[in-house]
């Protein structure tokens, strides 16, 4: 029990990565807000999963476009739970299109949920801890694509190139608060995120060719470094990003 009298925001927590994160934070110990915009089943699952291995989870509703939503998320994890020590930010979207046809609708959205989101429920996370004079974790989901192209998807390469620098910026501002930061980078995780690839048998063929490890990652392969980034063997990890993606990164070659 690792996390035991911690507390946890999971964005995104009613399905995929964060319905496997806020899952294992809650089964390490710490109390978890499991936030949700459209999976309401999936956050009530994740909940009971929870409470099945005795631990607590509090699902709140709120769309991380939405500055008042942000608020009330942290506002919900002080007034229910006394604290919020650990942030996960989670939640994500991505649109397919060719960059010359990319409608500026998707452009925004993407950059909303996946950036502007995070910046200020990061904003209001931090401003509680700082006034409280409290130490904390925050764990941002970003992608391989922080990094790497991926054509089809410059949007969304956009907003996770950003969340890779609002890190490497807040490592530097929040190091004096005793706040650390962290970016996970899955590569091809099976979630309803890739719905579209995982059900293209042959576009699923090509990419598992480039992956070393020869298969796709799987929601437990991404909740175990978070919960380790959120316990107290990781209290000096400040600053990194850290590729969960079975060597998809490092797999070039000429044919
Ligand atoms: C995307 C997936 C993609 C994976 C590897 C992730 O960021 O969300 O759609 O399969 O990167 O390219």
């Amino acid at each position: 029990m690792r996390l035991q009298g911690k507390v946890a925001i999971v964005t995104g927590g009613g399905s995929g990565i964060g319905q496997g994160i806020a899952k294992r934070l809650g089964c390490e110990g710490a109390r978890v807000i499991i936030n949700y915009r459209g999976s309401e089943a999936g956050a009530h699952e994740t909940r009971r999963a929870i409470e099945a291995c005795g631990g607590v989870g509090e699902v709140v509703r709120a769309d991380v476009t939405k500055m008042d939503d942000l608020r009330r998320l942290v506002d919900t994890a002080w007034e229910k739970f006394g604290s919020a020590d650990i942030l996960v930010n989670n939640a994500g979207m991505e649109k397919r299109s060719d960059f010359w046809d990319t409608p500026e609708e998707e452009y925004d959205q993407q950059m909303a949920v996946n950036l502007r989101g995070p910046f200020f429920l990061t904003q209001a996370f931090v401003r509680r801890l700082r006034s409280a004079k409290k130490p904390g974790r925050i764990i941002n989901i970003s992608s391989v694509h922080e990094d790497m192209a991926f054509p089809g998807f410059t949007a969304y390469c956009c907003s996770k190139g950003g969340l890779r620098m609002m890190m490497h910026n807040l490592t530097v501002e929040l190091g004096p608060l005793g706040i650390t930061i962290n970016n996970i980078a899955p590569g091809a995780i099976v979630t309803p995120i890739n719905k579209a690839l995982l059900e293209d048998k042959p576009k699923l063929e090509a990419l598992l060719q480039k992956i070393p490890l020869g298969r796709l990652g799987t929601t437990d392969d991404v909740a175990g470094m978070v919960a380790w980034l959120a316990s107290d063997e990781a209290s000096y990890v400040t600053g990194g990003t850290f590729l969960i993606d079975g060597g998809l990164m490092r797999d070039y070659h000429e044919q």
